[in-house]
């Protein structure tokens, strides 16, 4: 079979690139009661060939904020601050917050250089066409190669995600699919682009634990043949630990900690973490103990705390500090960033540096 991805040759000299650059974006709904700040300052920095993880609870705005990247936030949503550079395959960078969502530039992008993968398959998969049709749709839309040549590019790519009989599968409905089969194809169809960017928004969050562990393996298998960056969005910190290089733990549209995978489950810094992690089933205990949950839930956007917005919930909480200081990102150490008023002074000399707007300054060009 033929190898889909065979860029390793320029890899080596942009193993440190930044592809992604997140910068402080603002993501608000503006509805009839009120206006949403789903994402409300987030910052993200992802490598070329690396796998970024981001954490959180349901509703801090991990979705948001890959819809925000692809341009796809359903109105009333709209990114009313940040930027969102991209290194395109031509070297170039650009700012995808300033796109026109419904322009070429971004349609180009979007399933050209950055494909997105999906919690529930049947959302993205068309009922009415084939697996098949649907992939060579996706390879011909950006490669130009024949029908037939783009025909058995999908043979290929069926076979590549684990999906037995490819030739004759090349010509079933979604509906035919079990679920996992069906989550391999949308893979498939994602990948046929070759993107620089694979962003998986929970891909595997519906599946099976054997099915779940085997679509991780694709992509990873798939990531190392190409040198493809992922941003991997997910609750799950088991899958964190497993695949990811960098992490982002979001609360409330914020990261609220940033680190390479080792700094954020054996140094975690933010009380947000530290909870999560312990929430967490551990198969080295020896002694059975009780999990922790996080006291609380998560509140609406409409009724953000003040200060630093995981106050009420937090453990570390000081009175007369916590509720009334929102804390700025902080660096604990080369790489680890963390915004909590714990580390307020103890590390007032290594603040990140902060611009204007608030936010770290980041260089796309290292
Ligand atoms: N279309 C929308 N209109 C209004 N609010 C929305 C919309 N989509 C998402 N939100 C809100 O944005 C917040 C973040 O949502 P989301 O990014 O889906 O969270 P996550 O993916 O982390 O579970 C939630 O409070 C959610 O209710
Ligand atoms: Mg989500």
């Amino acid at each position: 079979m033929q190898p889909i991805h065979t860029r390793l040759d320029d890899n080596d000299a942009q193993d440190d690139e930044v592809l992604l650059d997140v910068k402080d974006v603002k993501t608000h709904f503006f509805t009839d009661e009120g206006v949403v700040k789903a994402v409300d300052g987030v910052n993200l920095s992802l490598k070329r060939g690396q796998t970024l993880c981001v954490v959180g609870e349901s509703g801090c705005g991990k979705s948001v904020t890959a819809r925000s990247i692809l341009r796809i936030v359903p109105p009333p949503g709209e990114i009313v601050s940040g930027a969102i550079n991209f290194r395109q395959r031509d070297g170039g960078t650009i700012d995808l917050a300033t796109l026109n969502p419904k322009g070429r530039e971004i349609r180009r992008i979007r399933g050209g250089e950055i494909s997105m993968i999906f919690q529930e398959p049947m959302s993205s998969l068309s009922p009415v066409h084939t697996i098949g049709s649907q992939i060579i749709e996706a390879i011909q839309l950006h490669l130009p190669v024949s029908k037939g040549e783009a025909r058995k590019q999908a043979v290929s790519m069926l076979d590549l995600v684990g999906i037995p009989r490819p030739g004759e599968q090349l010509d079933a409905y979604s509906f035919e699919l079990s679920g996992g089969m069906r989550q391999r194809a949308m893979i498939a169809i994602a990948l046929a682009c070759e993107p620089q960017l694979l962003i998986a928004d929970e891909p595997t969050t519906a599946l099976d634990v054997t099915t779940q562990a085997n679509i991780l393996d694709l992509i990873r298998d798939l990531q190392q043949a190409s040198g493809m960056s992922v941003l991997f969005i997910t609750h799950d910190l088991g899958v964190v630990a497993e695949i990811a290089d960098e992490v982002v733990v979001m609360y409330l549209g914020r990261d609220v900690e940033s680190g390479d995978v080792d700094s954020i489950f054996h140094d975690p810094k933010h009380p947000y973490t530290r909870a999560l992690l312990q929430s967490i089933p551990r198969y080295d205990s020896r002694q059975s103990r009780k999990l922790y949950s996080i006291k609380g839930t998560v509140p609406h956007p409409f009724d953000r705390p003040s200060g630093c917005p995981f106050h009420p919930r937090c453990d570390d909480f000081i009175a007369g500090t916590c509720n009334t200081i929102d804390p700025a990102r902080q660096l604990i150490s080369p790489g680890h960033s963390v915004r909590c008023l714990l580390y307020a002074d103890a590390n007032a000399g290594e603040q990140v540096p902060v611009n204007s707007a608030g936010t770290q300054d980041m260089d796309m060009s290292n």
